[in-house]
């Protein structure tokens, strides 16, 4: 049986991870203030722990944000995996760094696979790119498991903001021209789970089955969830302003997971199970 240690255990994945592998043969949680990924003894901590797997879930995930603070977002996801692949080298462990489909700029006009050069656009995805490098380079065991639009019970994310709003306002404006794989967090935990099984290293693309846009996603949510005559007015990612622009077609195609029998369910049904899981906490 295998010793599993979560880093970001507190975080939508985190929480996804610690609870599908709450029966492995040994369970490691680490979180913050205590286990800093950016302070380089991260790596003492690990080797002495010497777990089988690292799964890295922690990250600076406010893409908007870094773009006002550059440096910590780079410490946090490019420098925190290379002290966990450090550690991971001097204890014979696994690394399993959780990265992003906003490595792909989205404007190459086709789906991205997982041979495919990376062409991050913003602050935020420079770091994560930059992270993936920083650990292959530093640990041969290594499993980089990219996931796009990632959503849980419980957390803050683009399903739970939209929930909100359609409850605050009684009508949406969604963006319609802005594509990617909404990608339910105990799915990818799941998959993981099989993943390290492989030890099949290299990059894959762990996301849910199909693709939509933001405005697809939201009114399959309102279907879902009984609000199916709410207005919702379908408008430009020009009319929604942010400080970055987001990848507007990075959509996953997952072939590596396949080709070992690795695959997600349908994005629709995954929401579906959130939709449930919600109504009932
Ligand atoms: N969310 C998405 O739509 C999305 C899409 C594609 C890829 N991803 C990737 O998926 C992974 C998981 O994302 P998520 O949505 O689960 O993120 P999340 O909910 O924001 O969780 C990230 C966790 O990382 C922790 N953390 C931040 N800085 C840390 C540090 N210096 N040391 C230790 N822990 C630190 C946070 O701690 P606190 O709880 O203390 O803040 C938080 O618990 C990330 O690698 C992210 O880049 C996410």
């Amino acid at each position: 049986m295998s010793h599993i240690l979560i880093t970001g255990a507190n975080g939508q994945l985190g929480q996804a991870l610690a609870s599908c592998f709450s029966s492995a043969g040994q369970l490691t949680c680490w979180t913050r203030p205590r286990y800093d990924i950016t302070d380089p003894a991260i790596a003492d901590a690990v080797a002495e722990a010497a777990p089988d797997f690292v799964i890295n879930a922690a990250a600076w995930t406010n893409v908007d944000g870094a773009e006002e603070a550059p440096q910590f977002a780079f410490n946090v996801n490019s420098l925190g995996p290379k002290y966990l692949a450090e550690g991971c080298a001097r204890c014979g462990g696994t690394l399993v760094q959780i990265s992003t489909n906003e490595v792909f700029d989205g404007k190459a006009g086709h789906f991205y696979h997982e041979y495919e050069q990376t062409s991050p656009g913003s602050v935020y995805a420079r770091s994560k790119a930059a992270g993936e490098r920083a650990a292959s380079s530093t640990l041969p065991r290594l499993y980089i498991v990219r996931v796009a639009w990632l959503y849980g019970a419980g957390s803050n994310n683009f399903a739970a903001k939209i929930s909100a709003a359609a409850d605050r306002h009684g009508a949406l404006r969604v963006v319609s021209d802005e594509f990617g794989n909404p990608t339910y967090a105990p799915d990818v935990a799941a998959a993981v789970a099989k993943l390290i099984e492989t030890q099949r290293y290299g990059i894959y693309h762990l996301i849910n089955d199909g693709w939509a846009s933001r405005y697809h996603w939201a009114v399959e949510l309102m279907r879902l969830s009984g609000r199916e005559a709410l207005p919702i007015q379908p408008i430009s990612a020009d009319e929604w302003p942010r400080p970055t622009t987001p990848p507007p077609h990075a959509v996953l195609v997952n072939n590596a997971g396949a080709a070992l029998g690795i695959t997600l369910r349908d994005w629709r049904d995954a929401l579906h199970d959130y939709v449930q899981t919600e109504s009932e906490r």
